[in-house]
């Protein structure tokens, strides 16, 4: 199933990048010159914004008053890791043999056109997390198949553990209050997918709020979103003062680089916490495989290409898995034989699909080798959308970092403090001007 790797990526980086006569391509780029900062991401289990001002929480009242975490918690990342990922207080569903924290290498640089990002970590597994949960013909069905470690069918046995790898950067430039002193620690709430307290799918679809702003669970939002004290997921502004907040620059950068739904064609997606975890405006490389309505899926793996037009369950971490439009992918046959057993990815991902301002990231590329990812990325400088922090020379901003790797998702990530990056300006990251 060679096939599967051709087509643009076979190209080489620098034909897919073409276009910016200027820009460095980051694939290419002398990284040597470059310096490297070895940042310490751990697992946060449930430290929420509402148990860290909780009286189990030495720290509560500090913390309270917008106190930095590093005042207390200075070099202690990996302890806190190793002791949250085990059962705990923070941690009622421990998994098995999951690393506390991780170290990622990071380098930053920029030209006239971009910031370029570096990132090099080492993977819990012998193998990347390339596959994304798929759909499972089961002799009259497509039913979901694979999830992630945390999801009660992947621990109860019922369910293999599926999920891609991921990078993630969360960007600030002053506008969020407090970010600068507890990161990420804003926008992680009681009541988010596997959280505390986290409420039925009925539970959210009855709340005013929710039906508001269309959403049907609860993700990362911003303490200034809400109306109460303590943040509560489900005490939402009015979308006119939301609107405000977002106009003014009240909200966080969080792109995401997806080793399944963006690397495949080179992309990183862009989104933006505010109310919800958004997405920019615009479209994503990636989109569902699955007609909602027939409960069939759009496209299914060319065989001419890719040897099947299914995938087994013993395929997984053999072959790539990933559907790419018009590369591997032929308009799904109803009629061509399916077996119980057979496999097709949930998402179809193309390059030429994603558009606006979700498309920014169009120049990132991820290799995984000896256990090992490296990430390259360019992110345009001085962006002007409005669902955009504009990273401009001469200027600091607070960085968070995460990697999701293991087969895990939503909070079962490696995470850091937050960090200052400066582009032509103090911080702990200092940005290599390019020549
Ligand atoms: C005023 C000091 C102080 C501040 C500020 C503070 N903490 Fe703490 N935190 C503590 C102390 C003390 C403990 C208890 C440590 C122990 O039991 O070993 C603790 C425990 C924790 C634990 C649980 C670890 C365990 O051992 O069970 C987490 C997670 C945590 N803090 C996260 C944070 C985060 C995130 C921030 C910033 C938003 C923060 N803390 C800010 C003092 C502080």
């Amino acid at each position: 199933m060679k096939a599967f790797r051709a087509g643009p990526m076979a190209l080489g980086i620098a034909a897919l990048f073409s276009g910016s006569a200027v820009a460095a391509d980051p694939a290419a780029m002398d990284w040597k010159s470059v310096p490297t900062k070895t940042v310490t991401l751990f697992y946060p289990g449930q430290s929420t914004f509402q148990w860290l001002r909780s009286a189990d929480h030495p720290g509560a009242q500090m913390v309270g008053g917008g106190q930095e975490c590093v005042t207390c918690h200075k070099g202690q990342e990996e302890k806190l890791g190793n002791k949250l990922v085990k059962a705990n207080k923070l941690e009622p569903t421990p998994v098995d043999g999951k690393n506390g924290a991780v170290q990622l290498s990071v380098q930053v640089a920029y030209d006239a056109q971009n910031a370029y990002f570096r990132a090099q970590w080492k993977t819990r597994n012998a193998h990347p997390g390339e596959a994304y949960p798929f759909r499972r013909f089961d002799g009259k069905e497509w039913k979901p198949y694979g999830n992630q470690r945390l999801a009660a069918a992947v621990r109860k046995g019922e369910q293999p553990p599926i999920y891609e790898d991921r990078f993630s950067i969360m960007i600030d430039d002053g506008g969020v209050q407090n970010f600068a002193q507890q990161g990420c620690w804003l926008t992680c709430h009681d009541g988010e997918r596997d959280s505390r307290k986290q409420p039925s799918a009925d539970q959210v679809k009855a709340t005013a709020f929710f039906q508001a702003i269309k959403k049907a669970d609860v993700r990362k939002y911003l303490p200034s979103t809400r109306t109460d004290a303590l943040a509560s997921w489900d005490q939402g502004k009015s979308l006119d003062e939301i609107a405000k907040i977002k106009a003014a620059g009240g909200f966080l950068d969080l792109m995401q680089w997806r080793a399944h739904r963006s690397n495949p064609v080179g992309m990183a997606d862009d989104g933006y916490v505010l109310e919800y975890r958004n997405f920019d405006a615009g479209k994503n490389p990636f989109s569902s495989n699955f007609d909602a309505k027939s409960g069939q899926p759009k496209f299914m793996y060319d065989a001419k290409k890719s040897g099947k037009k299914a995938l087994a369950i013993d395929d997984i971490r053999k072959l790539p898995t990933v559907l790419v439009r018009g590369q591997n992918t032929v308009p799904f046959d109803p009629n061509a034989g399916w077996k119980a057993g057979d496999l097709l990815p949930q998402y179809v991902v193309s390059r030429e699909d994603a558009a606006g301002s979700a498309a920014d990231n169009k120049q990132v590329k991820g290799v995984w080798k000896d256990g090992m990812w490296t990430v390259v990325w360019a992110r345009p400088l001085n962006l002007a959308n409005p669902d955009d922090k504009a990273l401009k020379e001469g200027k600091v901003y607070n960085f968070a970092f995460a990697v999701h790797d293991d087969n895990m998702t939503s909070r079962g990530h490696l995470v850091s403090f937050p960090v200052t990056v400066g582009f032509g300006a103090k911080a702990t990251i200092e940005a290599t001007k390019l020549k």
